[in-house]
């Protein structure tokens, strides 16, 4: 029999936003590949368990398997003396589109960055992703500037930054 459980484990109808486990790779390795013309491989995600910003939305279990809803992997590189932020990944399974689970997540992984002393955060997002680069204003991202051939397809990203 399969019961879904509503919500995250936070008891709500809201996903609940934590931390990344292995048991969740495979699920966000499928929303990966079905959200992106070049998704990372399995081992790159898998690298980066264990970092404080690498977080998942669970909208309830099915059978006791967590659902994953979206994920984010967002961590800090040191510059010049003041951390950086960077927002790697983020996407979130079809079904679940403007729900609002991005939002849960970008928040929770900004409260990550800026946790690590970090003055400021950058993503990158293809020029042509106009409801990513929408989202992404909302938080206050600024185009920054633009990166031609970024991607291996040879699409340009645009550089997005936010002060913390
Ligand atoms: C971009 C993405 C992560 C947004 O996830 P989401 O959970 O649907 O986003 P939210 O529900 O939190 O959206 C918040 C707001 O962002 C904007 N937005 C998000 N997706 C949008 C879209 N497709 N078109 C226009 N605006 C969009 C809207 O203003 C939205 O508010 P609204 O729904 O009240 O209008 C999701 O569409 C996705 O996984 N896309 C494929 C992967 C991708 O492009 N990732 C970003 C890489 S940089």
């Amino acid at each position: 029999m399969t019961t879904v459980a509503p919500g995250g484990r936070d008891g709500t109808d809201r996903p609940g936003v934590r931390q990344a486990e292995r048991a969740d790779l495979l699920e966000i390795h499928r929303i990966e590949q079905a959200s992106f013309p070049q998704p990372w491989p399995f081992s790159a995600l898998e690298s980066y368990l264990g970092e404080e910003g690498f977080l998942v939305a669970e909208a309830g279990t099915e059978d006791g398997v967590p659902i994953v809803a979206g994920y984010v992997i967002a961590d800090t590189v040191p510059n010049h003396g003041t951390p950086l932020g960077h927002i790697k990944d983020l996407a979130v399974r079809e079904e679940y589109r403007r729900e609002g689970v991005a939002t849960a997540l970008l928040e929770s992984a900004l409260e990550a960055v800026t946790a690590t002393g970090a003055g400021s955060v950058k993503l990158e997002v293809r020029a042509d992703n106009d409801g990513a680069r929408r989202l992404y204003r909302q938080f206050g991202f600024q185009h920054r500037k633009t990166i031609p051939n970024y991607y291996s397809n040879g699409e340009d990203a645009q550089v997005m930054v936010r002060l913390l």
